[in-house]
């Protein structure tokens, strides 16, 4: 199955008590806050104090994901845009981040708000001009903050004019750029004899006719979205040359969207039916003959030495559902470290459930089975409800949030974070099929509700659309938690859930060991996973004991109730259940691609 068909499984209810994961992050998180109020109150300030290390930025950094559309409004139109980021760098800065990922502002007609781009060298108006795109990159650079571009090289916009000049005719220049084929003979007319079963993430057939040509081209994701041939290298030379138009004007580096679809079976073979159906009403698909073929692996190599050529330091980043570790390795090109620096692990934010267990087990995969490669790990981003809501039990969904960003910030791993986590903003899924922005939420309401949830609006103050716009509406609702839950608010208490961010960050930066320091022993296996299995040890004896039990005690104290109901809910239960909010919405659309073998 692919990245965004979910599990229907089971939903887990809140009628049980705390388990150990839970008494895990009550004790733990009060260590820790204990801890950073009193020790790290300083080092805020310098918030990008040079790290001690020859190792490459992104080794130790924390990069932040923005979703132009949501983030600030900078003309009244209700739709976030580059001017708007400029005006917020400060509050990155201060927040520690060290990158930002902007999802895709180049031109685009928005179907898939941005990842059909229709030119791959501008700025879409919407977000702004070239102009405004160098401004903001100086500005982040005057910050210590670098840009890395979203680069979505399996499909182009059905506007684009490649795709344009490839469907006009089968004999024009570039009539073998997309994947065209025949429909199958025999059987219905077209358009309703696709040349295979293929289905598209996004629902129905990935085949649509076109009568110009007489044929049908595959689209994995919308029909507005065909995707390149990229067996023609014709393609990855147009392709490159996008790339190299960034690296050119300064960018730090990409990341890569949904790489693993970039080629499929040339013999267009039926994909193997499975069980059951998606959320489209489609029945199940073995997607193996279409995500995550071998072929990839030259092109991620092509385009690694192609990016070393330039000085600076860029990295590359891809967006890689993976069914397990050693399939993740493959795409750092294993002990050559020759293709991705970042290839994206997806099994250790996306568990869904607080299973120590598997949380040890993925975390130590990462930390020993990459090759000695840098891990990514990653809880959020704008395709998935957010892990507030898939963590969540209801009641301590805080501390829960503490505790995994806990261990996005202390284990061994560079930090991808999504806008508004650091706020705890939550999931808000649009109760009318009306009010659905998203095209999947409208083929697949109701079990399909799509993906505008994850995407509301920054929360900056309790004035009117949270300060993102000053529009009458805007492109989404704001959640309407935004007057207790923003910006202004959590910046002026210690304890919210953005100081902890916060002070982890800081922390992060001025400990070598939350960060570092490979091949020390393994945890011990019943010691429960997060940050014993980080580096708090580690800290721990290196003389900040005393202060530490201090502290400790004088948070038991006030957490007593709490902590006596979770030690004694301990012994033997391991998952806290999972609360699934909105409650209508399947759990998630990441699921590991089941890729053969
Ligand atoms: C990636 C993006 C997602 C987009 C899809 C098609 O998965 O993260 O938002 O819809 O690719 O480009
Ligand atoms: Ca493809």
């Amino acid at each position: 199955m692919g990245m965004f068909e979910r599990t229907s499984g089971a939903v887990h209810r809140g009628r049980s008590v705390i388990a150990t994961f839970a008494a895990f992050v009550l004790i733990e998180s009060s260590v820790l806050s204990a801890q950073t109020i009193q020790t790290f109150r300083g080092a805020q300030k310098t918030p990008h104090s040079a790290i001690a290390t020859k190792a490459p930025w992104w080794k130790h950094a924390v990069i932040y994901e923005i979703y132009p559309r949501s983030f600030q409004d900078s003309n009244g139109d209700g739709i976030g845009d580059l001017n708007g980021i400029t005006e917020r760098l400060d509050y990155l800065q201060a927040l520690g981040v060290d990158a930002i990922w902007l999802s895709p502002i180049y031109p685009s007609p928005q179907i898939d708000f941005g990842y059909d781009i229709s030119d791959y060298e501008n700025i879409d108006p919407q977000y702004g001009t070239l102009a405004d795109f160098d401004r903001f990159a100086s500005e982040a650079n005057k910050r210590g903050i670098r840009i890395i571009m979203d680069m979505v090289m399996n499909h182009t916009s059905d506007r684009h004019p490649w795709f344009l000049e490839s469907k006009s005719s089968r004999t024009n220049p570039k009539h073998d750029w997309y994947i065209w084929r025949d429909g199958r003979s025999g059987g219905a007319p077209p358009p309703d004899n696709p040349p295979n079963n293929w289905t598209s993430i996004f629902g129905h057939s990935a085949w649509q006719y076109e009568a110009s040509r007489g044929q049908y081209y595959y689209h994995r994701f919308y029909i507005q979205q065909p995707d390149l041939n990229w067996r023609n290298p014709a393609v990855e030379k147009a392709m490159f040359g996008a790339v190299r138009f960034w690296l050119d004007r300064g960018v730090a580096g990409f990341r890569l969207d949904a790489i693993p679809t970039l080629f499929e079976d040339p013999k267009l073979t039926d994909a193997k039916q499975l069980p059951g159906t998606n959320a489209y009403g489609d029945a199940n698909q073995d997607t193996s003959l279409y995500e995550n073929l071998p072929e990839v692996h030259g092109v991620m190599r092509r385009l690694r030495t192609m990016v070393d050529k330039y000085s600076g330091q860029r990295v590359v980043i891809g967006e890689t559902y993976l069914p397990n570790i050693a399939e993740l390795d493959k795409w750092y090109g294993g002990a050559k470290h020759n293709e991705l620096q970042l290839p994206m692990d997806m099994q250790v934010g996306f568990i869904n459930k607080l299973d120590a267990t598997v949380f040890r087990e993925r975390i130590s995969d990462a930390e020993t089975k990459i090759n000695g490669n840098q891990p990514l790990f990653v809880f959020d981003n704008h395709d998935n409800i957010r892990s507030w809501n898939r963590y969540g039990e209801g009641t301590h969904d805080e501390l829960i949030a503490r505790l995994l960003a806990a261990i996005l910030f202390t284990t061994r791993c560079t930090a991808l974070m999504y806008y508004g986590q650091e706020l705890g903003m939550t999931t808000t899924t649009p109760e009318r099929k009306e009010d659905v922005k998203d095209p999947i939420g409208i083929t697949g309401w109701p079990r399909e509700k799509g993906r505008d949830g994850e995407r509301t609006p920054m929360q900056w103050d309790p004035s009117q659309n949270s300060g993102f716009s000053t529009a009458t509406s805007t492109w989404l609702p704001v959640a309407p938690d935004y007057t207790t839950k923003n910006v202004k608010a959590e910046q002026d208490d210690p304890n919210s859930l953005f100081n902890w961010y916060k002070q982890l960050i800081a922390m992060r930066r001025t400990d070598p060991t939350l960060r570092d320091d490979r091949g020390r022993a393994q945890v011990p296996a019943r010691e429960p996973v997060g940050l014993r299995s980080a580096r708090l040890p580690e800290a721990r004896a290196r003389g900040r004991e005393a202060d530490l039990q201090a502290a400790l005690r004088a948070v038991r104290l006030r957490r007593h109730g709490l902590e006596d109901q979770a030690r004694a809910a301990r012994p033997d239960r391991r998952e806290v259940p999972v609360r699934r909010t909105p409650p209508d919405r399947e759990l998630t659309r990441v699921q590991q691609a089941s890729v053969s073998g």
